[in-house]
């Protein structure tokens, strides 16, 4: 399987090459919010094509983000019931299946908990897609933002004032910062 065929929204490689590029060998990327796995699987095949070996860590609920943005819609419903109320046999499956079981690591849990697995300063990238609100995009960002290495990022995904004004307005407030990226994306570095 190639992380194209998985389904999802994620069409942002550029910003996964760059990383891929600029981070040395060992360092450690997590992605909170991983869905079924399309950017967790492309970030490992941009590595692999990249000839560089990272510590990958994808960290989700695996319970979906239910009714969420302006359209008021559930964007992982129907996985979820596809899963029998769980997206983490669904995720497990597609890494697998595209051959990074040996490279990515899953973390099930939320968001705030996972974080406090990780000390301070020890992260090299961390990109946040959980969900996609002003109070959960806000506490994200605040919670592992201690996380981050010297030198390295926080970024997010769906950075749009229109489609999700609440990752705009969390960004704005708490990473005044912070700089459009990649397509629809945010980026902070910690110099
Ligand atoms: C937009 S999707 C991720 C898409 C994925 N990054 C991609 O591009 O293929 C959001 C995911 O965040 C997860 N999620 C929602 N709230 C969360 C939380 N508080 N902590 C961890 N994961 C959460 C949902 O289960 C869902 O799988």
């Amino acid at each position: 399987m190639n992380w194209k065929e998985i389904p999802g929204w994620f069409q942002w490689r550029s910003g996964q090459e760059e990383a891929v590029r600029h981070f040395p060998d060992g360092s450690r990327f997590v992605e909170v919010g991983n869905y079924l796995g399309r950017s967790l699987c492309s970030l490992a095949e941009a590595a692999q094509v990249g000839g560089k070996q990272f510590s990958l860590i994808g960290v989700d609920t695996c319970l979906g983000s239910g009714v969420e943005s302006p359209k008021a819609k559930d964007y992982h419903g129907a996985a979820l019931a596809e899963g029998g109320g769980t997206l983490a046999g669904l995720l497990h499956r597609n890494i697998i299946a595209c051959g990074f079981a040996g490279q990515v690591s899953v973390i099930v849990s939320d968001s705030l908990t996972a974080s406090t697995f990780f000390p301070d300063a020890s992260i090299a990238w961390v990109h946040l897609d959980a969900r996609h609100d002003y109070e959960n995009v806000k506490a994200d960002i605040q919670t592992w933002l201690p996380k981050i290495a010297v030198g390295g990022w926080l970024s997010g995904d769906d950075y749009d004032e229109i489609k999700w004004p609440g990752v705009a307005a969390a960004v704005r407030e708490v990473l005044p910062l912070a700089r459009p990226w990649s397509p629809a994306q945010w980026r902070w570095m910690l110099s």
